[in-house]
């Protein structure tokens, strides 16, 4: 298939974008691709395609923006419930931490996540899925975390599985075991990061062994937060997950600064994600390696909080940015990237075109896929978007609406109104 007369095709090409250099958008005016297998053959001008490429069924981008689908490197999409009372609760004066330490927020979404079943775990989080490609978004990461013991949280690493083979996007999963101290260890934090290293992250890693042993191991990720794990918790459970051959991440600096962002970047994390309250040298340890740093400007949004990630000051240290929604049941109940976009563009001043590739290419190294997504190139999967809009700063110029008109995933086209 030859999609051609793109007003510009964003390739994003090369690799990923770092410091000053973040904003390379590629862009080919009058741009086409041609499409075979569910991969990108060629990319090029409508002219060039056309004659190299003269009888192939075509589709018209008809003076609109062609773009590489989104890559949400950032989500906990998987739960069942919601916390809609601690939403008003929040806003009547309760923070966030005020009710983790109650026994709500994660683990009120926990107890119910402990009580599903599989059926019903997929039931709760297929339409989110489906909202999410509308909104273009082609893979996404996504974690465990609401069920905080071996048994239930096997079943949300299976569910991610399930969820991925299914589609209609690609899912990248976390084992997230360490996202809060559960009720039985409420006392006893110590007792729970043994039971993580010496239980939970070998039966993770037997069970992947076994079911799914063709495919990358999951990343292990830790929130690394006052009351969630210290800094020394969090240490022992990704020392213990790297000797195993998990790729790394870590939740830091959401709401206190703890250092989780250098303890990443020594550590080679994949990537570090939130990271509002970090200091200058952690900022400064982070953009000196190569772990991606993940802001995930809807959280601030959603919590109502003035910080957001200082992406100016990642960007001056010459670090790698991408962005992610973050969707979870309490701090961001929004899986929209463009959203996600338009908020960087105003609270953490990025220009479109700095968010864009944050949101694709950057977004792609942060989950460590790089080499079959997040641009438009030969050889990537065909994951892309065709917008209602002749120039790209409309993402980020506009919010609250759908700027997506089609979505092709792996070369099949989903319009719009079919979703
Ligand atoms: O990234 N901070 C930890 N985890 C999520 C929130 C999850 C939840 O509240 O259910 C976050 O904001
Ligand atoms: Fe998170």
């Amino acid at each position: 298939m030859l999609l051609h007369s793109a007003s510009q095709l964003l390739t994003i090409a090369g690799a990923p974008q770092r410091g000053s250099d973040l904003g390379h958008l590629g862009i080919i005016p009058d741009g086409a691709m041609l499409i075979r297998d569910g991969m990108i053959q060629a990319v090029g001008t409508t002219t060039e395609l056309r004659i190299a490429y003269p009888n192939e069924d075509s589709l018209d981008a008809a003076g609109h923006v062609v773009l590489p689908g989104f890559v949400d490197p950032h989500t906990h999409l998987l739960w069942v419930g919601d916390r809609a009372s601690e939403f008003e609760m929040r806003l009547e004066g309760k923070t966030y931490l005020e009710i983790l330490a109650a026994g709500g927020g994660i683990l009120s979404t926990v107890r119910l996540t402990r009580q599903a079943s599989l059926e019903q775990l997929l039931d709760e989080t297929r339409p989110r899925l489906r909202e999410m490609l509308a909104h273009g978004t082609t893979t996404a990461e996504a974690k465990t975390g609401y069920g905080l013991q071996t048994e239930t949280e096997l079943r949300m690493l299976q569910a991610l599985v399930l969820l991925d083979a299914e589609g209609p996007i690609d899912i990248v999963p976390t084992f997230l075991g360490a996202h809060a101290i559960p009720p039985e260890y409420k006392n006893n934090p110590d007792g729970y990061t043994d039971l993580l290293c010496s239980e939970m992250l070998p039966t993770i890693h037997g069970w992947w062994d076994k079911h799914v042993p063709d495919r990358p191991l999951p990343f292990v990720d830790v929130f690394c937060e006052t009351g969630a794990f210290s800094m020394e918790q969090s240490r022992r459970i990704l020392v213990a997950a790297q000797a195993l051959g998990f790729p790394l991440k870590i939740h830091a600096d959401e709401f206190d600064n703890l250092g989780g962002a250098s303890l990443a970047a020594e550590l080679g994390a994949t990537s570090a994600d939130h990271l509002v309250k970090t200091s200058l040298s952690d900022i400064a340890s982070l953009a000196a390696s190569n772990t991606v740093a993940v802001a995930l400007p809807c959280t601030p949004f959603g919590l109502a909080e003035h910080d957001y990630t200082p992406a100016r000051a990642i960007l001056e240290a010459d670090g790698l940015l991408a962005l992610a929604t973050d969707l979870n049941p309490g701090t961001a109940w929004g899986g929209n990237m463009q959203f996600a976009i338009a908020l960087a563009c105003r609270y953490m001043r990025l220009t479109p075109a700095q968010a864009i590739v944050a949101a694709t290419l950057n977004a792609a190294a942060a989950i460590k896929r790089t080499d079959t997504i997040g641009s438009l190139e030969p050889g990537k999967q065909a994951d892309l978007l065709i917008l209602n809009v002749a120039d790209y700063r409309h993402l980020g110029y506009r919010f609250g609406t759908n700027l997506v008109q089609t979505v092709i995933k792996r070369g099949v086209v989903k319009k719009l109104n079919s979703l």
